[in-house]
């Protein structure tokens, strides 16, 4: 059977960040709660030229620049931070890379786990004729109220992947484990801007569905877990996967430890939760930050409040060995914001009747230039 997985991965993020240190003195909370207690340094926030179009077509531009564009037939685009109720925003990012009329474009959505069942979908399409390669772009803002308890788990970002046959990267082994229920734990309204949230249910949930999963994985014929040597989980805050990773060795009675777990927490500490890409910003961490994991299998768990999840496995690909740390100096890039000026653009609402032109800001190589007609209008810089 053909070999068919992420054969390149690439991310983006935005403009701005939030020190969450400058957080805390507003809430006047003791910054070890986020730093320790959340396991989160910063958050992405973007400029008022940005959104999930512009971060998804950045990631992408890098991708296709690599790789180009054969056998590109389709792009599915994954975000639960989704722009219009009709159209994807996979066809802004179409036009934005210059991709020809013969590329089906269509938008997933089911919480944070959209980015998956993007995977999925492109693997099955690669497995039907495997000269395809598929676009995934998986592209999020996570906004939560001021001052909620939600608030410092917010962030920002985009990862870009080409599933393709013989993948250079990672192979995505056929077995799955899935888990579904339907659950209050997070959800946006359509006519809401920020997620209600219900943050202990949500945790209880990801548990339950973490080790609901894995047992369906270990239904399907998956491997043990001493045949896996990296787990990843989806991170709203890194420190979630400390508590995912406990909890699956009291499921199966084995001490997993945690050591293993801080390459793939060393981007999203500094993202905070980009919802659709966070689980593979985590893999994108994971394989910049280790040189030794070639023919190493990986754990993957994805979940998306709601909810639905899935565990699967992957093996590292030779490669893998020549990725190098990109994305820290694109982390590092972004401005601070300060307190005032985060309050303002999180206050900062477009409607679509209104025509407007953003403010040049953003210094990606796309903006989202502001609002005419009522339609959303981009541009290359
Ligand atoms: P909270 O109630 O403010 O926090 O909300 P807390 O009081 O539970 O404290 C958090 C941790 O900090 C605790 O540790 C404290 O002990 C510790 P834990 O018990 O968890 O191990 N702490 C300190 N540590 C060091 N020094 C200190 C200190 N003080 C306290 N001084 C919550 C936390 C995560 C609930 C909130 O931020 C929230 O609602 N976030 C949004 C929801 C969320 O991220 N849920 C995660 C699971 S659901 C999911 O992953 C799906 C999602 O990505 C959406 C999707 O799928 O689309 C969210």
């Amino acid at each position: 059977m053909t070999a068919i997985g992420i054969h390149d991965l690439e991310l983006a993020t935005t403009h701005h960040l939030l020190d969450l240190g400058v957080l805390a003195e507003r809430t006047g909370v003791d910054p070890d709660k986020y730093r320790l207690g959340l396991g989160q340094d910063e958050m992405s926030f973007p400029a008022p030229d940005e959104d999930i179009v512009t971060m998804g077509a950045t990631a992408a531009l890098a991708l296709l620049d690599r790789n180009g564009m054969e056998g590109v037939r389709t792009l599915l685009f994954a975000t639960e931070s989704g722009l219009d109720h009709s159209k994807a925003a996979g066809v802004f990012v179409h036009k934005l890379l210059g991709l020809p009329a013969q590329v089906r474009v269509a938008e997933i959505k089911q919480a944070c786990y959209g980015g998956t069942a993007a995977i999925q979908a492109a693997v099955g399409i690669v497995q039907r004729n495997p000269r395809e390669r598929v676009l995934v772009i998986a592209s999020d803002i996570a906004r939560y109220t001021l001052d909620s308890p939600g608030e410092p788990t917010q962030g920002a970002g985009a990862a870009a992947m080409l599933i393709a046959a013989d993948p250079a990267l990672v192979e995505i082994e056929p077995a799955s484990g899935l888990f579904s229920d339907d659950v209050d734990d997070f959800w946006r309204p359509n006519d809401s801007t920020t997620a209600i949230v219900d943050g202990r249910l949500s945790i209880s949930a990801y548990l339950d569905a973490l080790t609901g999963a894995w047992d369906d994985l270990a239904g399907h014929d998956g491997p043990a877990i001493g045949d896996i040597d990296r787990l990843v989980y989806h991170q709203p805050y890194t420190k979630m996967a400390r508590k995912a990773q406990a909890r699956l060795g009291e499921h199966l009675g084995v001490d997993l430890g945690d050591d293993g777990l801080v390459p793939g927490a060393i981007y999203n500490r500094r993202l905070g939760n980009a919802y659709t890409a966070s689980l593979y910003a985590g893999v994108a961490s994971v394989l910049d930050h280790e040189s030794d994991l070639v023919g190493k299998r990986l754990g993957l768990f994805s979940y998306g409040s709601g909810s639905v999840s899935e565990f699967l496995t992957g093996v590292v690909q030779p490669g893998a060995a020549s990725r190098t740390d990109r994305f820290t100096a694109a982390l590092d890039a972004r401005v601070p914001l300060t307190i005032d000026a985060y309050r303002g653009l999180h206050a900062r609402e477009l409607p679509s009747a209104q025509d407007v032109e953003t403010p040049r800001v953003t210094e990606a190589p796309f903006r989202f230039a502001g609002i005419q007609g009522s339609a959303r209008r981009y541009e290359r810089r």
